[in-house]
């Protein structure tokens, strides 16, 4: 069991957990991620990892309540355990110094960020950081990402902090202007994902995305997290989690995180059904 050791909310429905999962934080890199499953009956999901502590043993990571099982682990307190937390999974991100790295973050995949755009410091590169949000109440972590960066670009799509608009139009400007950037790592949505690969291409700027496909056993048994990169078969627990974005093939990964939307609505469904049976048992009793 995986006990929780620190809760707190980042943003309206996005919450920080710290677990102690020492074996976890021993190895833990950026870019990774873990699989975990709340209880023995519960669906396995893969989460990012926003940080690690090799000396404590406990291990960071940021979720927002979507589905089922994120909503039910919303409900988990201090002290309460998680039945399985597996990691750290996948290929850690390449760094390395390659000159200047712009790490794009959208929404709370910038606690993902955050380690990569820290790392890539370390390398030695000049780090340029682009975080977007919707709207202000939805920005988190500016300070722990200035932190690491030599420069911090913030846009929300409504202008109500920073820049108005979506994460590529400062990305595009500086692009334009001939700026030099020798890398963009970007985490977050796939949609914005697509869109950061289709404008760094023109300009031949190598574009890593993280891809956050359906996944079950994360360790290249299931196919679940298949997706087609190059043209070829790629599982994104194994092979991945990052790969070059212009080469994935976005509307296939669309296609395959929708696929079980219809069964997603229906758990989450009989969960709340459950709890609310529950709740009124409660104050019968
Ligand atoms: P969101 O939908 O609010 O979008 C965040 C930002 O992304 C927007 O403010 C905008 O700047 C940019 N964006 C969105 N659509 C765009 C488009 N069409 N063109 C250009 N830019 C666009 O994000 P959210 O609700 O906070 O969700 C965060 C997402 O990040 C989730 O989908 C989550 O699964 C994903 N995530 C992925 C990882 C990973 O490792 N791949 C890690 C954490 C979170
Ligand atoms: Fe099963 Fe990747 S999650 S192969």
């Amino acid at each position: 069991m995986y006990r929780i050791t620190e809760k707190s909310p980042l943003a309206p429905n996005i919450f920080l957990l710290k677990i102690a999962a020492p074996a976890v934080a021993k190895k833990a890199a950026a870019g990774q991620f873990v699989i975990l499953r709340l209880d023995e009956k519960g669906e396995r999901i893969p989460l990012t990892l926003a940080d690690w502590n090799r000396e404590t043993g406990e291990v960071t990571v940021a979720f927002m309540q979507v589905g089922k099982t994120t909503r039910q682990l919303a409900t988990f307190r201090v002290g309460d355990s998680i039945a399985n937390f597996v990691g750290p999974l996948g290929k850690p991100t390449d760094i390395e110094k390659f000159g200047t790295v712009v790490c794009v973050a959208g929404g709370f995949a910038v606690a993902t960020v955050v380690p990569i755009a820290r790392a890539m410091k370390a390398a030695g590169n000049h780090v340029i950081a682009l975080m977007g949000t919707r709207t202000k109440d939805l920005l988190f972590w500016e300070d722990r990402l200035a932190a690491v960066s030599d420069e911090l670009i913030v846009t929300t799509d409504d202008g109500s902090n920073g820049r108005k608009g979506v994460v590529t139009v400062p990305l595009k400007e500086m692009l334009e202007k001939g700026n030099r950037v020798d890398r963009v790592v970007a985490v977050g949505p796939a949609i914005m994902m697509k869109f950061v690969a289709a404008t760094t291409q023109p300009f031949n700027v190598k574009t890593i995305v993280s891809m956050n496909p359906i996944m079950v056993d994360g360790t290249g048994m299931c196919g679940a997290c298949r997706c087609s990169v190059s043209g070829e078969t790629r599982f994104a627990c194994v092979d991945g989690p990052e790969f070059d974005g212009h080469q994935v093939d976005w509307d296939e990964l669309f296609a395959r995180q929708r696929a079980f939307v219809t069964e997603e609505k229906q758990s989450l469904e009989q969960w709340q059904r459950q709890m609310a049976e529950a709740t009124a048992a409660q104050k019968t009793a």
